[in-house]
């Protein structure tokens, strides 16, 4: 689907679960339905963090993978291609941009493919000595509108900021929807990378699927096909390995930001890859933070027949679980988070978006805690969903108002990751235990 056509679709499937969105509000208490997750089994005793690290951490990541993401390649490569400086000077003299040219490559156990060339744009800062964190992006918006600067020209770019496309979005979702505080970021010392991720595998349900079918042929198509999801998380990591190599980027400090469909890619890329250093994921829902377990908001069932490409299809066993109808699965969306400890996660909600399901995420973050505790990590420590910890390792943040990227949103993201990733560290041992020690 062009892009412009797919944010019509978006803000049109917004609109049309208004009543949902502005008739619902989160509980902040996540008390009420606190057993229903199945146990994570975490390891005691002196071995503990080597027993996980082991043997139940890459076990509960193969099961999270052959039941809701699809097999991920046993290998992967970036290569970079070229790197060209587009503005050395970009917004007012506070950022180098540059246009880099990668081809990632990935390996399955009888297949291999790349992707051909594709472009992620960069911008270093200046105002700081680095090296610098990095914020690498995934959205649905066309990067000449995620930055907006006159080099970004991409004829490709259907749907630029100023249109009428990008002004309904904007209305829907959010003045920061398709656009961050650039100048504020790169202030803070943090560069930006913006993949395109829909030059990879497109959020098409006929072309995504093909290129998921074509790229994993050797998975089972019935059930353990790479869904797009997976295959955007893989992804980031893949971008992350390039962004570590370039000695002005602190390797120790790459975190994955997403919203929405591209906030549960981001978890997934934490979860399965250790490139990834922190996430930043907002407004996540299903198949992202919120348990599946009887959920409110989007179901399984429906994220499956909108999305086809999403998940592999072996997603399809939860659909009486989300229901309600079915027995409790003994896997959940906590197990995921979990495997993301010790590194920091900030879990962006809103209190209208019950379509996200608030209150399950949260409950998701309780139950990945002992995670965090096995590693001597705060995790979460605050009762309720209202209570903004930015410093801790699990972050949960609730706003006022609905789904999108709104005025509150960038300064909750920043000072996360000042508390986690500062600017001028090269490495941030509170939130590192395992590396630090
Ligand atoms: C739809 C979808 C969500 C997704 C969201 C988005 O609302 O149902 O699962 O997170 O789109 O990506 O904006």
């Amino acid at each position: 689907m062009p892009r412009h056509l797919l944010f019509i679709w978006l803000a049109m499937s917004a609109l049309s679960g208004c009543v949902e969105i502005t008739a619902a509000w989160a509980d902040l208490d996540p008390s009420g339905k606190e057993t229903a997750r199945p146990p994570l089994a975490i390891p005691s005793g002196p071995q503990a963090v080597h027993a996980w690290e082991s043997e139940s951490r890459p076990d509960l990541q193969r099961r999270l993978q052959e039941a809701i993401y699809g097999i991920m390649p046993s290998n992967g490569q970036t290569a970079v291609l070229e790197k060209r400086v587009l503005d050395a000077a970009a917004f007012s003299g506070a950022g180098t941009l540059e246009k880099w040219t990668l081809n990632v490559r990935g390996e399955f156990a009888e297949a291999a493919f790349s992707s051909g060339p594709m472009q992620v744009h960069v911008l270093i800062p200046h105002n700081r000595p680095g090296p610098h964190p990095i914020i690498l992006i995934q959205s649905f918006c066309p990067a000449r509108s995620t930055l907006q600067h006159p080099a970004m020209t991409d004829p490709d770019d259907d749907a630029g900021s100023g249109g009428i496309f990008g002004a309904i979005a904007t209305y829907v979702f959010g003045r920061f929807i398709c656009t961050p505080p650039v100048e504020d970021i790169l202030a803070s010392g943090y560069g930006i990378a913006i993949i395109d991720q829909y030059a990879f595998v497109p959020d098409d349900s006929t072309a995504g699927l093909a290129t998921l079918r074509e790229f994993a042929k050797s998975n089972d198509e019935t059930k353990t096909r790479w869904g797009a999801i997976g295959a955007w998380g893989w992804l980031y990591a893949r971008v992350a390995e390039a962004v570590e190599r370039d000695p002005r980027i602190n390797a120790d400090a790459v975190i994955a930001w997403g919203h929405s469909r591209y906030a549960k890619a981001a978890l997934v890329a934490a979860a399965f890859f250790p490139q990834i250093d922190g996430v930043i994921a907002h407004q996540s829902g299903t198949g992202g933070a919120s348990l599946n377990w009887n959920k409110p908001g989007e179901s399984v069932r429906g994220i499956i027949k909108n999305y086809p490409h999403w998940f592999a299809p072996g997603y399809a066993d939860f659909i009486d679980a989300s229901d309600g109808k079915g027995p409790r699965p003994d896997l959940d969306q906590h197990m995921l988070l979990a495997l993301i400890a010790p590194r920091p996660v900030f879990l962006g909600n809103a209190r209208r978006d019950v379509w996200s399901d608030p209150n399950g995420a949260f409950r998701a973050a309780k139950g990945a805690q002992p995670a965090y505790a096995l590693y001597g990590a705060t995790g979460l420590n605050v009762g309720r969903l209202n209570e903004f910890e930015p410093a801790a390792e699990l972050a949960f943040w609730l706003r006022p108002g609905t789904h999108g990227v709104v005025e509150e949103d960038w300064p909750a993201f920043l000072q996360f990751l000042y508390a986690h990733f500062p600017a001028t560290n090269r490495k941030s041992c509170a939130s590192k235990a395992s590396k630090c020690q």
